[in-house]
């Protein structure tokens, strides 16, 4: 695949796909330790034919996005909770653990590197970066890889939905993940596990699925790709307790922003019969940022919340505090981001 060219982007339309950058992050595990790994412009890996990952999913990820401010400066967004995350996701997969200062370091050193690619601010786009890790043994019988490449690509992303615009769900009749299952770890089985569930939302003309709890098929659990939030009539924040779902950076992000709006955010059971208790409902992620839920349906009944067409007055409120502190326009009074120098 060739190298991207700078001159042929079009920093307003970029989409959510794959661009070929300079400059990739890779580091071997063997031997029982990591072997100082560093920046490399090979962006293709090459493993043999029986690795543990090909055959048995031995991987883990993360997706964290660099976001241009105003003048000029490069930040990241709480790059330590997804260190702490991919190690907690390769804990769930008996795979090695990634010393997290060196996973930040190592974030740092791929975007300034690429730093050309992450697009301008006001352009509405941010350099998304796909850290990950996986089992490269050649194994036959399943058991955990002892050597594994753990490896950093990014990629410039327009939103990946674009703009604050409602799009309609619907609950899907698959599960993402198993009860007691990898639902809380960032690997590759849940996501292709959910690419049927995706597919079978699309072709009936929906923007996406979102899961139910694995065991009862009563609450709310998550969107293939971003967790789910909902507003009451009551005016306050919700977002599902489950142990199947991804614990998303985003959302403990907005469980703070909430409780600072007055919102009196609530993780708790959501039961998908209950939706006209709901003024708003949304996605939150990192690339998913806030996107409203316009409709949602569920056993072919359709349930609107606040309009198909616009996003809500708190979906936007928290929009706005979100990505404004990710892009240094709003006052980071936690010490989320971290600037890339
Ligand atoms: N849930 C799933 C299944 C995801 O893939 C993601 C994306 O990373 C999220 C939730 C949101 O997590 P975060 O806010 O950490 O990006
Ligand atoms: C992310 O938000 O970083 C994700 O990994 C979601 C993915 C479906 C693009």
């Amino acid at each position: 695949m060739a190298k991207q060219k700078l001159e042929d982007l079009d920093w307003k339309n970029l989409g959510f796909e794959y661009r070929d950058l300079p400059y990739s992050y890779n580091e071997e595990f063997k031997d029982g330790k990591w072997q100082n790994g560093g920046l490399t412009t090979d962006s293709s890996l090459t493993f043999n034919e029986a690795a543990e990952e090909l055959h048995y999913g031995q991987e883990v990820f993360e997706g964290m996005k660099a976001y241009r401010t105003k003048d000029g400066s490069i930040n990241l967004f709480r790059p330590d909770m997804n260190a702490k995350r991919l190690n907690n996701s390769a804990e769930r997969l008996v795979m090695e653990k990634y010393p997290e200062d060196k996973f930040v370091e190592a974030v740092k050193e791929v975007v300034k590197a690429n730093a050309d690619f992450v697009p301008p601010y006001g352009s509405g786009g941010s350099l998304y970066i796909r850290p990950f890790m996986v089992g490269t043994e050649p194994v036959v019988g399943v058991a955990p890889s002892s050597t594994y490449t753990f490896h950093i690509y990014a990629t410039p992303v327009g939103a990946y939905i674009k703009g604050l615009h409602p799009m309609p769900y619907m609950v899907s009749h698959y599960d993402r993940a198993a009860y007691a299952g990898t639902g809380q770890a960032k690997t590759a089985g849940n996501y292709a596990g959910s690419l049927l569930a995706a597919k079978e939302a699309k072709e009936k003309g929906f923007a996406g699925e979102l899961y139910l709890d694995p065991r009862e098929h009563k609450y709310i659990d998550e969107f293939g790709g971003a967790n789910f939030y909902a507003i009451g009539k009551d005016g306050k924040f919700y977002t599902p307790k489950s142990d199947s779902i991804l614990p998303s950076i985003t959302k403990k992000s907005i469980l703070q922003i909430a409780k600072d709006l007055g919102l009196d955010p609530t993780e708790t059971h959501i039961d998908v019969n209950d939706l006209d208790q709901f003024t708003e409902a949304g996605a939150m992620g990192t690339a998913a940022v806030i996107s409203p839920v316009g409709s949602l349906t569920h056993d072919g009944k359709k349930h609107v919340f606040y309009s198909e067409t616009e996003p809500g007055p708190v979906t936007q409120k928290l929009y706005d505090t979100l990505f404004g502190i990710q892009s240094g326009d709003v006052e980071d009074k936690y010490s989320w981001v971290v600037p890339v120098e």
